[in-house]
C-alpha cells in the first residue's frame, strides 16, 4: 500500500511542480531520482532531501537524449535495484503566434515534451513489465484543449495525452498504469517567467480566482503512483481550479 519503498523517478524535479513532487513520494517513503539539466539545483535538491533523512539521488540527463536517458535509467537500477514509478514532468514552453513561431521553437518544444516522455517510458518499461508492476504518470497540460500563441506547446501535451492513452492499452495486461495529469495554473518558476500581462490575462478566467501550488498536483501524483490505485489508468485527470470547463 502507499508508495513505501517504491523507487521514483520524477523528470525535471530540480525545480517547480517536479521538486514538490520528489519531496511529497520521498516523505511517503519512496526512494527518489531527482533528474534534470540543471546541475546545481539538483545538487541543492538532492542535499536538501537527504537532510530530511530521505533516499535520493541525482542525475543529470537531457530528456530528449535517448542515451542520457538510458544512462538515468542505469543508474537508477545500480542505485535502488528497481524503477517503479516514472514521473514524466519535464517541460518547457516556447510561446508565440502561428506567424510567428520558428521552425526551432517547434522542435525544441515537442523534442522535450512529447519525444522526452515517450524515450523515458520507453526505457523503463522493460524493467516494469519484469516485475509486473508499475505507474507511468505523465503530465500533460489544460492547454492540450488548444492555446491560441501556444501550437508547439498544444500540440506536444496533446500528444502526451495519446502517448498515456497507448501505454495503457499495451500495458495493462502487466500491472502497469499510465495516466496524465493536466495542470491549470500553478506557481512554479515557470509561471513566475511568464509576463504581467500574460499572468493577469490568464488569472482573470480562473473560475475560483486563485493559482494552484506545486503540492496540488503532487498529491494528485501521490494518488496515482499508489500501490492500491490499480483499476484507474488511460485517464486525463486535470487540476486546474475548474479552469478546463472552459475554452481557451
Ligand atoms: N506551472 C504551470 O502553470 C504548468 C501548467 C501546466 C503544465 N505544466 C507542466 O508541468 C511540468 C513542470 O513545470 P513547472 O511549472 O514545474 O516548470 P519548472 O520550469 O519550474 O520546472 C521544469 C524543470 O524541467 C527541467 N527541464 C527542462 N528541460 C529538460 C530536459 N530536456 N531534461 C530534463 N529536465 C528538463 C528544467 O530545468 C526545470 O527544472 C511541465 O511539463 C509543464 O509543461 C506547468
Amino acid at each position: 500500500m502507499g508508495v513505501r519503498n517504491r523507487v521514483a523517478i520524477i523528470t525535471g524535479s530540480a525545480s517547480g511542480m517536479g521538486r514538490d513532487t520528489a519531496f511529497m513520494l520521498a516523505k511517503n517513503g519512496a526512494k527518489v531520482v531527482i533528474n534534470d539539466i540543471a546541475e546545481e539545483k539538483i545538487d541543492q535538491t538532492v542535499k536538501e532531501m537527504r537532510d530530511k533523512g530521505y533516499d535520493a539521488i541525482g542525475v543529470v540527463a537531457d530528456i530528449s537524449n535517448k542515451a542520457a536517458v538510458e544512462s538515468m535509467v542505469s543508474q537508477t537500477i545500480e542505485a535502488f535495484g528497481s524503477i517503479d514509478i516514472l514521473v514524466n514532468n519535464a517541460g518547457m514552453e516556447r510561446a508565440g503566434s502561428l506567424r510567428k513561431l520558428s521552425e526551432q521553437d517547434w522542435d525544441i518544444t515537442v523534442n522535450i515534451c512529447l519525444k522526452g516522455p515517450f524515450l523515458c517510458s520507453q526505457a523503463v518499461h522493460g524493467h516494469m513489465v519484469e516485475q509486473k508492476r508499475g505507474r507511468i504518470i505523465n503530465i500533460a497540460s489544460r492547454a492540450w484543449l488548444g492555446g491560441p500563441g501556444q501550437a508547439p506547446y498544444s500540440s506536444a501535451k496533446g500528444g502526451v495525452v495519446s502517448l498515456t492513452r497507448t501505454i495503457a492499452l499495451e500495458l495493462g495486461k502487466f500491472g502497469i498504469t499510465s495516466n496524465c495529469i493536466a495542470p491549470g495554473l500553478i506557481a512554479t518558476p515557470l509561471w513566475d517567467g511568464l509576463p504581467e500581462k500574460t499572468k493577469s490575462y490568464l488569472s482573470a478566467k480562473q473560475p475560483g480566482g486563485s493559482i494552484g501550488e506545486g503540492d496540488d498536483i503532487a498529491n494528485t501524483i501521490l494518488y496515482l503512483a499508489d500501490d492500491e490505485t490499480s483499476y484507474v489508468t488511460g485517464q486525463v485527470l486535470y487540476v486546474c481550479g475548474g479552469r478546463s470547463l472552459f475554452s481557451a
